[in-house]
């Protein structure tokens, strides 16, 4: 794991993290889902427990160990991590959405096996809630942070989340680029922050660049209660 200075500069505080991709069921053995690993969100939640926090990590599917000392709460579609993220919510201080959530679900998860048909077919889909969102309108001095996953015009995206998600920092990474993004141990993002500020991180693993992340944070709240 990667050892921090031992500066428990989270002491005192809740973190919540979300983490991994969410399943959108089609029938009771089919689903939609992504690539997403959850090993961004776990290496934050394990970050924010050595750093002193009390952690809260609603995770998707993922094959990865539960962080020790961390409250974690499995949940599998975008509609269930919501309301998990809500419950969890007036209590946190720092709120990571590290979650690849779905952008779609199936309108309508049948109750039985789908047969074939011999033909094709077509699966309607609906937006799911997008829950940053809305939790940037429901904040009451939480620090939000989000991810933005992009493969093209990553500053200009990562902007408009921020403003759109009401976010206090967005995490971007180009997810197309080699040692980032899906699945990968390391990532290379650039955090944009509602002060106006941006900082590019080199290539990390990502253990180091959750820690790397809290300074950052931390320095903002800190900034910001000035
Ligand atoms: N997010 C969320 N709920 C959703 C979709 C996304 O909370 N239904 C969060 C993600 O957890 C992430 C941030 O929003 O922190 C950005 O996710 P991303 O997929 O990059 O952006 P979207 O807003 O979904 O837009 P798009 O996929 O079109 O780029
Ligand atoms: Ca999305």
């Amino acid at each position: 794991f990667f050892a921090h200075d031992g500066n428990r500069f989270l002491e005192g505080k809740t973190v919540l993290v979300t983490a991994g991709p969410t399943r959108e069921r089609i029938d009771p053995v089919r689903y939609l889902s992504n690539d997403s690993s959850g090993k961004m969100g776990y290496a934050l939640a394990e970050a924010a427990e050595r750093l002193g926090a009390r952690v809260i990590l609603v995770s998707g599917p993922v094959r990865l160990q539960k962080p020790f000392g961390v409250e974690v709460e499995e949940v599998e579609s975008a509609e269930e991590m919501y309301r998990a993220v809500l419950r969890h919510f007036p209590r946190a201080d720092i709120v990571i959405k590290a979650a690849a959530v779905a952008d779609y679900r199936p309108k309508r998860a049948e109750p039985e096996k789908i047969k074939k048909n011999g033909g094709g077919m077509t699966i309607e889909l609906e937006p799911t809630v997008d829950i940053l969102k809305e939790l940037g309108k429901r904040k009451e001095g939480q620090f939000l942070v989000g991810f933005a996953a992009e493969t093209e015009n990553i500053e200009e995206y990562a902007l408009k989340k921020l403003k759109e998600k009401n976010a206090d920092m967005i995490i971007a990474n180009n997810v197309k680029e080699e040692g980032a993004g899906f699945g990968t141990d390391t990532n290379i993002v650039t955090v944009f922050t509602s002060a106006g500020e941006k900082k590019a991180y080199p290539i990390m693993a990502k253990q180091r660049l959750a820690y790397e992340i809290f300074k950052e944070i931390d320095r903002n709240m800190r900034a910001s209660r000035k």
